[in-house]
């Protein structure tokens, strides 16, 4: 199974003649501050370590992590990104039926395949905002029996939350029984973190939340991602995972990452702002919606009469050398949607440009 993903550089640029330095990346959803500033030296101050193994309990970035959403260590498994262990989750929780909430990230569909798991699919439509009702949920669970229940907070490529209604019928659903698993992708949470269901953890036995470092901290390069769950279900998890499966320069650099108030509230601010720009500019050109978002991207669903997203990012792409993401792939949409990065002021300029051009 090929799982399409944004953020290619490496095969566009290839195939372009270019560099991947040219490519401005609206289709991998990044901070676009980059990394928090300093993180150079705190990698360069421990390169000397490379020459051991990594610390295999990653005790000073889970103890980052554990300070920074003030959740026990034993609530925390730590992952080579959260792709990682969105991997190990299903074999770890032994779950051989779920239920998933769709569109999602593409991998889950491969990481469920590959364990025997069985997907039964459930479609969030635009008339919610791309987030399932507690009808629909209930509908499918009690039509079913499942181990586990897929969803992403907020929604991915839509950028939605859980409305308020499902956000307490989860929280009284996993404090009940053990199964079905929650588990539930908040690895674009960080830019509301204000709500993420973590603070149902403490009453839960089958809530696992998947979070990840990459989107957030500008740096999918490192590779660091993280499970928040009861602690018999992390352990659980930890006892499938690989021994050093987060390196050393990882470990540092998620450690200091963590630290850094002053970046998390200007790539707040920044995002923020340029959000509701970048919004208002795209809905204003004809033919282009644009769904209302909470994290740092934008889905914009285009007029049928449009030529469709794949022809506007070859378009743009070839001419521009701006890439976005067209949702072809994304089981649940179609070719006349697109997705973009939320990104700096000239930069969205500039994307803003070559949409109006192309169309
Ligand atoms: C919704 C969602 N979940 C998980 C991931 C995996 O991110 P990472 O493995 O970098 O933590 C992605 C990456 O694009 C994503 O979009």
């Amino acid at each position: 199974m090929t799982v399409v993903h944004g953020g290619n550089i490496y095969e566009l640029s290839a195939r372009a003649g270019c560099s991947p330095d040219d490519i401005l990346d609206f289709s991998a959803s990044i901070n676009p501050l980059g990394p928090p500033p300093g993180l150079a030296q705190i990698l360069s101050g421990c390169f000397h370590r490379l020459a051991s193994y990594p610390d295999i309990h990653n005790k000073l970035l889970i103890e980052a992590i554990s300070k920074f959403h003030d959740i026990d260590p034993e609530y925390i498994a730590v992952g080579n990104g959260s792709t990682e262990l969105i991997y190990w989750l299903p074999r770890a929780l032994a779950v051989s039926k779920a239920l998933v909430v769709l569109p999602t990230f593409g991998e889950y569909a491969k990481a469920f395949d590959l364990q025997g798991t069985r997907r039964q699919k459930l479609f969030s439509t635009p008339e919610d905002r791309f987030q399932p009702t507690v009808r629909q949920l209930e509908a499918a669970l009690q039509k079913d029996a499942f181990e586990a229940v897929l969803l992403t907070h907020p929604a991915s490529p839509s950028g939605s939350l859980l409305d308020s209604e499902t956000i307490s019928w989860i929280a009284e659903n996993s404090s009940k029984s053990r199964r079905p698993f929650f588990l539930i992708d908040e690895v674009f949470i960080d830019f509301c973190e204000q709500a993420s269901l973590k603070r149902f953890l403490d009453r839960s036995q089958n809530l696992a939340i998947i979070r990840s470092f990459t989107k957030f901290y500008g740096a999918p390069g490192l590779r660091i991602g993280y499970l928040l769950a009861p602690p018999q279900v992390a352990a659980q998890v930890r006892s499938h995972l690989p021994p050093w499966s987060v390196n050393t320069l990882a470990q540092a650099a998620g450690a200091y990452c963590f630290a850094q108030d002053e970046y998390r509230h200007k790539t707040l601010d920044l995002i923020a702002k340029q959000r509701q720009r970048l919004a208002g500019e795209l809905s204003a050109i004809a033919g282009l919606k644009v769904f209302p978002a909470q994290a740092n991207y934008l889905l914009v669903r285009m007029d049928r009469r449009l030529p469709p997203a794949s022809r506007l990012k070859w378009d743009i792409f070839e001419r521009d050398r701006i890439l976005i993401r067209d949702c072809g792939s994304f089981e649940g949409l179609d070719d006349w949607y697109f997705r973009v990065a939320v990104r700096l002021e000239d930069q969205n300029d500039r994307l803003i440009a070559a949409v109006q051009r192309a169309l």
